[in-house]
């Protein structure tokens, strides 16, 4: 695969990865949840920007699950998937993964949903270009996003509603 190649078919997905430390933890040993979603924020934010290569920030986060504990000393990494596009908001499923470096036993610990807006250098909300779909299982999943997508709108209508 040449560099362009690699570009066109990891610009919507990026990984980061880390070592738990203990100043991320309880005196248990348990990382905190705050410590992984901000990871998750920043893996969702470099997967928006790379997408968009624009500033992307944060709108609303949806449906962050916590499955399994992190420890001290667990590699995290998380996978950041671009599944849809709408003007210029774009949505980013985030999974991630722990790794036990003492056994190898590797398992799902988090799994969450970050809408993330594109804004112009004026700090306005700008298009983004559509989400390339190449097969039927894209597609699925964009439509999925979408569904996702306009139910997080509609809380926020319900939210703001209620707010006046
Ligand atoms: C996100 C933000 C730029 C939206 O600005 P806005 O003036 O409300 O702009 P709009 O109403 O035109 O919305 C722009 C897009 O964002 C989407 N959006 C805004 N808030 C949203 C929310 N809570 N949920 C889902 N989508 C949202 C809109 O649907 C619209 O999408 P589209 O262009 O794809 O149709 C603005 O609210 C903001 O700056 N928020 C703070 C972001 C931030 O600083 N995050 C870091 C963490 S604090």
């Amino acid at each position: 695969m040449n560099n362009i190649s690699i570009k066109k078919r990891y610009k919507s997905r990026s990984i980061i990865a880390q070592v738990a430390m203990p100043t991320q933890a309880n005196p248990a040993g348990n990382i905190h949840g705050g410590e992984i979603m901000k990871m998750m924020d920043n893996c969702a934010y470099v997967t928006a920007q790379k997408h968009c290569l624009q500033n992307a920030v944060t709108a609303a986060v949806d449906e962050i699950e916590f499955h399994s504990p992190v420890y001290v000393g667990n590699l995290i990494t998380c996978t950041g998937t671009l599944i849809y596009t709408s003007r210029s908001s774009m949505l980013v499923t985030i999974d991630v993964v722990v790794e036990c470096l003492k056994t190898g036993a590797v398992t799902c610990a988090l799994t969450g949903f970050f809408v993330m807006v594109a804004l112009d250098a004026s700090g306005k909300p700008t298009p983004v270009s559509p989400l390339e779909l190449k097969s039927d299982e894209d597609r699925k999943i964009f439509e999925e996003g979408r569904l996702r997508y306009e139910a997080i709108k509609a809380r926020r209508k319900m939210v703001c509603k209620l707010q006046m």
